[in-house]
């Protein structure tokens, strides 16, 4: 259970292609809970793509704007968070998001997550000559991230988004 956790500010992490976006708007209509996604709040602010702030910017620059929408979003009550797949490479971030919500790791395995991004060009990360080495790789390096920032972590199987938000519920 979730103690004196916030559930009413709900985050959900994993890497690209695990199915944030898709949980989290779900989650929210099913608790009357505000939905916001940190990539769409950042391009919304900007008015420019993400691609392109990692363009002008570089991905260094996405990240500092991403931990200030981060600050701002986890201060609003009653809502779920959809944040982008590198939020935790952050302390900051990881921090910010243990004390403020309940934090849940959407686990997907990095085949699933390939074969949903394979033909993405939105993601500046994956647009290299071998996209899928590159998830294996990240899938590494941020596992034991989302598994250290997480208070709970849904082992998404095949990803089905209807079973993981079953899950969630479940557990909450
Ligand atoms: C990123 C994931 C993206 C977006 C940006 C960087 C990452 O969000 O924030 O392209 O580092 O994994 P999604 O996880 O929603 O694709």
């Amino acid at each position: 259970t979730s103690g004196e956790l916030r559930v009413s500010c709900l985050i959900l992490i994993g890497m690209m292609g695990a199915g944030k976006t898709t949980v989290g708007k779900e989650l929210a209509r099913r608790r009357k809970l505000r939905f916001a996604d940190c990539d769409h709040e950042i391009i919304a602010r900007t008015g420019v793509s993400i691609p392109t702030i990692f363009e002008i910017e570089g991905e260094e620059g996405f990240r500092r704007r991403e931990t200030h929408m981060m600050d701002e979003l986890t201060q609003e009550p009653d809502i779920v968070i959809a944040t982008g797949g590198g939020v935790v490479l952050s302390p900051l971030n990881r921090e910010l998001m243990r004390t403020r919500g309940v934090v849940i790791y959407l686990n997907v395995p990095p085949q699933i997550l390939y074969e949903r991004t394979r033909h993405d060009r939105n993601r500046p990360l994956l647009q290299v000559d071998n996209p899928r080495q590159r998830i294996e790789e990240l899938f590494q390096q941020r596992d034991p991230l989302y598994r250290e920032a997480a208070h709970l972590i849904i082992e998404g199987g095949r990803g089905n988004p209807g079973t993981m938000v079953r899950m969630i519920e479940n557990a909450l």
